[in-house]
C-alpha cells in the first residue's frame, strides 16, 4: 500500500513532464516542470550520462550510488533511468524513499524488504531508489546491506547522497559508484537559456551570468533564482537577481574591500552596513561571499590576500559559534583597514 503510494508519487510527476507540459500551471516548480525525463537530456556529467544511457540501451544495471553536492543532477539521474527502462510501468517497480525521513532501522526493515520481496510485475526487476542515503543510521546501512545481496535478483537499489564518505563501505562495494560535479558556466547557462524560453522570460545576458555566478554550478539553485525574479517581473534583471537571492553582487563587495584600503574604517564600515541591509545578508552570507570577491581584488598582495583569508575563516567560526554580528563584523573591517595602517 504505502509503496505504491511512494511509486505513485514519482511516477506522476515523470507523466507531467513528459505530457502535460503545456498543460502545467504557471505556478508550478520550474524545477520539477523542467526535470529532465530522460538519461540523455541530462546536462553535464558527460561520463555518467554515457553510462547510463548505455545501461538504458541494456534496460538493465547494477545497484548504484549516486554521490556529489545538491542540484547536479542524481535525482534526476535516477527517476531518468528508471523511466527509460521501464516507460509506463515505472509505476508499480520503482519505489522512492526520501532516507532522511525515514532513517531509522524500522523502516528498511518493513518498508523496503516488504517491497523488495514482492516479484516484479511485467519486467525483469524492480528499482527501490533511496534518496538521500547519506542520512541513513549506521544500523539502516548494515540492515540494507543484507537486503541488497538477498533481494539482487529481482530488486536494484539507486542510493543518493551528498557525501559517499557517509555511506559504509561494504554498500560502496556492492554499487556502482557515480560522482557527480557542479555544472560548468556553460551548462547552467544553456539550461537557465532554454528554461526562460520555454517559459517567455525576458533574460538579460548580464542577468543569465548574474545567475551562473550564485548557483556556483547548483542547477537548482539556478532555475529557483530564475522563477523567483520571475514572479516579479517578465523582465529579469542582473540586479532582480542578486536582490532575491540574497547575494552581494561583485563590485559592492569589490568596493567594500577597496574603501578598507584606501578609505578607512568609518567609510569602509558604512559600505558593509549598506550591503548587509540592501541584500538582506547574513553576517556568515557575506563573510562568504567575500571571501569568493578576494580572489579578484588585484589591489591587495598576495601576502594580504592570505592573511586576510585566514582571518575571514575565524571570523566565519565566530558567527557560526554565535558570536555577536556587529562586533565580528566591524573587527573583519578594523582588521583589513589595519593592513594599511602605516
Ligand atoms: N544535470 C542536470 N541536468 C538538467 N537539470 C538538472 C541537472 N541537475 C539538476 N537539474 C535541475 O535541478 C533540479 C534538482 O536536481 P536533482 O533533484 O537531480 O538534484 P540532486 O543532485 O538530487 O540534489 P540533492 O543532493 O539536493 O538531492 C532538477 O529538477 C532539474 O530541474
Ligand atoms: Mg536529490
Amino acid at each position: 500500500m504505502q509503496a505504491t503510494f511512494f511509486a505513485a508519487l514519482s511516477v506522476d510527476r515523470f507523466i507531467d513532464n513528459r505530457y502535460k507540459q503545456q498543460l502545467v500551471p504557471m505556478s508550478k516548480m520550474w524545477v520539477e516542470k523542467h526535470r529532465p525525463s530522460t538519461v540523455r537530456d541530462i546536462r553535464g556529467q558527460a561520463a555518467t550520462v554515457e553510462r547510463l544511457a548505455a545501461y538504458a540501451d541494456l534496460g538493465t544495471f547494477p545497484h548504484l550510488l549516486f554521490a556529489g553536492p545538491p542540484g547536479t543532477g542524481k535525482t534526476t539521474a535516477a527517476l531518468a533511468l528508471c523511466f527509460d527502462i521501464f516507460g509506463e510501468r515505472s509505476k508499480d517497480n520503482l519505489l522512492e524513499m526520501n532516507a532522511s525521513d525515514e532513517r531509522k532501522l524500522e523502516n528498511i526493515r518493513t518498508k523496503v524488504k516488504q517491497f523488495a520481496r514482492t516479484s516484479p510485475l511485467g519486467v525483469d526487476f524492480k528499482v527501490i531508489f533511496l534518496d538521500e542515503a547519506d542520512a541513513l543510521t549506521a544500523d539502516a546501512q548494515g540492515a540494507l546491506r543484507r537486503i541488497m545481496e538477498q533481494y539482487a535478483e529481482t530488486c536494484r537499489f539507486i542510493l543518493s547522497c551528498n557525501y559517499s564518505s557517509k555511506i559504509i563501505e561494504p554498500i560502496q562495494s556492492r554499487c556502482a559508484v557515480f560522482r557527480f560535479r557542479p555544472l560548468a558556466d556553460d551548462q547552467v547557462r544553456m539550461q537557465i537559456e532554454t528554461v526562460a524560453k520555454s517559459e517567455g522570460i525576458e533574460l538579460d545576458q548580464d542577468a543569465c551570468e548574474a545567475i551562473i555566478h550564485v548557483s556556483l554550478g547548483d542547477l537548482r539553485r539556478a532555475i529557483t533564482a530564475l522563477q523567483v525574479s520571475a514572479s516579479l517581473s517578465n523582465h529579469v534583471t542582473r540586479s532582480l537577481i542578486y536582490e532575491t537571492t540574497a547575494t552581494a553582487p561583485p563590485e559592492d563587495l569589490h568596493g567594500y574591500l577597496l574603501a578598507c584600503k584606501e578609505d578607512g574604517f568609518h567609510p569602509a564600515r558604512r559600505r558593509l552596513r549598506t550591503i548587509l541591509d540592501q541584500f538582506g545578508l547574513a553576517g556568515t552570507d557575506l563573510v562568504n561571499q567575500l571571501h569568493r570577491a578576494l580572489y579578484d581584488a588585484d589591489f591587495f598582495s598576495e601576502t594580504q590576500k592570505l592573511d586576510i583569508t585566514e582571518m575571514m575563516a575565524t571570523i566565519d567560526f565566530r558567527l557560526v559559534e554565535g558570536g555577536g554580528e556587529s562586533l565580528q563584523l566591524d573587527s573583519m573591517t578594523a582588521t583589513i583597514c589595519s593592513m594599511f595602517r602605516d
